[in-house]
């Protein structure tokens, strides 16, 4: 049985918020089974590491269409496996409507959780006598295999300096310390449907090593899908919300056709190659044609700019061609319409579209929006008083 693509799975999260017939028809449409295995996975996706003594089995039984039953393996090293079919040992098994779990997962209206499910407990069906502890600690182990089942549902993302570790983005923790300023400009986004596209998966020439920050993302944000562009072929790290994309950031043509293919995107983030020329190439190729009014462009390490082994320069000020010289243009655009030159006229182009920069060391954020709103008006005296 085929997965579903990704933009199968935008459409289910879309319907995730709407009325119980169009959720019903999409999942339908898009087969229950389908869905079915995309919910498991993200619940584990997202579960808590379990801390238990040994393997429980949590079954889940979804209802609303033909029957569905799942096994989750929690597990002492921390992890949780999934399959198909059911167990005669598991600890507890979980009804779930799969409409109210599709809801649960992916929309975002918060009703308290236990109210569209139901729980059974199996403990002393399944009570192992010489596997496990005393009774009571063995119901209390037994209720962590659950609860970790269940954080995979209900649980709010941990923030992203936690992520960072965990997933083993260098976005926090010695390197860098950017998370702070990610969650500042990004925590108001979470829950909405987004497109991301994030430059640089890391990892090396590796099919299945890096990808730490589209990790990252695909747990803090739930209902977004996220692109990782990288020059090395990363296609082993794709998995449900997450597409990898083999190209050269600096190529004109190629981002051009791979943006109006996946794009518009919301968040765009060049964590790439962090050569000064490549990171003015991509922002050039992808902030103006292929970024979302409302959306956000973040460079990351800038330290290039004063580096000549990226194109940086070798002093204390960052000429033009840098990325930090670029920051520096787009304060000037900003104001296109205050510059006398202009005389109140919009210049057009990139400039009109920047509403907004956020510059810390090594990381800037710049809005999208429309920056045209007749500038100050031509009766305000052009000269302070003297
Ligand atoms: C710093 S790592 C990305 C780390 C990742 N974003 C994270 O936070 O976990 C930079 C990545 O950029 C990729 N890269 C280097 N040059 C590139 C280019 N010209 N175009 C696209 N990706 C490039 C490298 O292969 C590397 O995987």
């Amino acid at each position: 049985m085929d997965q579903l693509g990704l933009d199968e799975i935008e459409r289910l999260i879309g319907a995730a918020d709407a009325g119980d017939d169009e959720l019903r028809g999409t999942i339908s449409d898009l087969g229950a089974a389908r869905v079915a295995r995309l919910l498991v996975e993200e619940i584990v996706f997202r579960a808590d590491p379990a801390n238990v003594h040994r393997t429980f089995d949590v079954v889940l039984e979804l209802t609303g269409t033909q029957p569905l039953s799942y096994v989750f393996q929690v597990r002492p090293d921390g992890r949780i496996e999934h399959s198909e079919g059911t167990s005669e040992n598991a600890v507890h098994v979980i009804t779930y409507d799969i409409a109210d779990l599709v809801r649960d997962v992916f929309g975002t209206v918060r009703t308290p959780r236990p109210v569209r499910r139901a729980i059974r407990s199996r403990f002393e069906e399944s009570h192992d006598a010489a596997a496990d502890r005393g009774l009571l600690e063995s119901v209390l182990y037994s209720q962590r295999a659950t609860a970790a089942v269940l954080s995979g549902v209900d649980a709010p993302a941990p923030d992203l300096g936690h992520l960072s570790a965990r997933y083993l983005s260098d976005k926090w923790g010695g390197l860098h310390w950017f998370t702070p300023h990610y969650e500042w400009h990004l925590a108001g986004r979470r829950h909405e449907r987004l497109r991301i596209l994030d430059i640089g998966v890391g990892g090396f020439e590796g099919r299945d090593t890096g990808g730490g920050s589209m990790l990252m993302w695909r747990r803090y944000f739930p209902r977004a899908v996220i692109f990782g562009m990288d020059i090395f072929d990363k296609s082993g790290l794709d998995q449900p919300r997450i597409k990898t994309l083999r190209g050269d950031q600096n190529d004109e043509e190629w981002l051009d056709r791979v943006a109006t293919e996946h794009g518009p995107f919301d968040i765009v983030i060049d964590d790439g190659s962090h050569v000064n020329e490549h990171v003015r190439t991509s922002f050039g190729v992808l902030f103006e044609k292929h970024l979302r009014p409302g959306g956000i462009y973040v460079i990351e390490d800038m330290w290039t700019s004063y580096c000549p082994g990226y194109g940086g320069d070798d002093a204390a000020e960052a000429g033009p061609a840098t990325s930090v010289g670029l920051i520096k243009q787009l304060v000037d655009a900003l104001h296109h319409e205050e510059h006398h030159v202009a005389a109140g006229v919009a210049d057009g182009g990139v400039a009109s579209w920047v509403t907004g920069l956020s510059v810390y060391r090594n990381l800037a954020f710049i809005s999208k929006g429309v920056n045209i709103d007749g500038g100050i008006p031509r009766f305000i005296p052009r000269r302070g008083l003297a």
